[in-house]
């Protein structure tokens, strides 16, 4: 928490918003000894300061957030960052096309000869004063979702015919997400985006894709992490264009992949198990490979990109 605070202080987020952020979190009711383990604790710093003004304030005037932008471009990461800054538990909800209120909200379970809810995600995180990520909203069918209506609005109640009506703690909110920007991604009714402030996240930019590499991978030579980024660039280039699918657009993969060459695999051979792999399409894969060759030595060693 210390950390991501002083990160936030050297990445020039608004102070006095920092300082509102931690007296909102000193003000909250106590986090259940039972969730705490839900308290995240971010892999990765976002980096994006104009996104981070803009959802710290969104949350403390106690409204929901709803990121919207292409694949990779922090959605899931900001989102655990949030949590962990307000020092809540989270709950992840992964929507799909067949979710329902039941999955969301809970199911009726028979204990010892009675009926009692077990509840879902959505109801634990509204007792536990929890932060929810509604993971990809848009790919479940609005129809089912109309059950959040009464939640994200100013009602802050779970009020299910049948239910007994459960009221949102007042710490806690919803930070939903949803993949827009390239092709095949559904919309989300005018309805449920009404009750979300949205921020329209942007790509990572060079400079701040570079200080990624440079935090997670401080042994890694300059020159190949400018490499690594730049291929980045090439590949988002190329979904850009509709050229390839978004498969290949995976920073987590190149992560990855960039790990393994920290353990002596040849740099060619990891960005195939990361990026080029990932294709599953013949055609989309022999361009993938070429921008990979295009802009990383046939023959490099993960030694030698790490400089020992
Ligand atoms: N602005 C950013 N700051 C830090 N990491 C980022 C940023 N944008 C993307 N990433 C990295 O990209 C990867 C994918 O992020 P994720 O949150 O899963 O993206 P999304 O949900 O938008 O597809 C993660 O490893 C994350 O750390
Ligand atoms: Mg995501």
């Amino acid at each position: 928490m210390r950390e991501l605070i002083e990160f936030l202080r050297t990445e020039g987020v608004d102070e006095s918003l920092l300082k509102a952020a931690e007296d909102w979190r000193t003000k909250q009711a106590p986090v259940e000894e039972s969730v705490a383990h839900r308290i995240p604790v971010p892999c990765y710093p976002y980096y994006g300061k104009d996104v981070w003004e803009e959802a710290i304030s969104a949350l403390l005037s106690g409204e929901h957030l709803l990121l919207v932008g292409p694949k990779a471009t922090g959605k899931n990461d900001l989102a655990e960052n949030l949590s962990a800054l307000f020092g809540r538990p989270q709950w992840d909800v992964s929507f799909y096309i067949n979710t329902d209120a039941a999955s969301l909200i809970g199911t009726d379970t028979l204990s010892k000869g009675e009926v009692s809810l077990r509840h879902g995600p959505i109801a634990r995180c509204a007792l536990e004063g929890g932060f929810g990520v509604l993971d990809e909203i848009n790919m479940a069918k609005n129809e089912s979702l109309a059950v959040l209506h009464a939640t994200l609005d100013f009602r802050r109640c779970i009020d299910v015919p049948g239910y007994d009506r459960i009221p949102l703690s007042d710490a806690t909110r919803f930070i939903a997400t949803m993949n827009y920007g390239y092709a095949g991604t559904r919309d989300l009714n005018e309805a449920l985006a009404s009750r979300f402030l949205v921020i329209d996240m942007p790509p990572i930019t060079e400079e701040n894709l570079m200080k990624l590499l440079r935090r997670e991978f401080p042994e890694l030579k300059e020159a190949y992490a400018r490499q690594f980024m730049s291929l980045f660039t090439d590949i988002r280039k190329k979904c850009d264009s509709a050229e390839i699918s978004t498969k290949a657009l995976d920073l987590r993969g190149l992560l990855a992949s960039i790990r393994l060459m920290s353990q002596g695999l040849p740099a060619i051979r990891a960005l195939e198990m990361g990026i080029v792999n990932k294709c599953f399409d013949d055609f989309e894969r022999q361009l993938v490979e070429d921008v990979v060759r295009g802009r990383i030595p046939e023959n490099l060693t993960g030694r030698e990109a790490f400089g020992n």
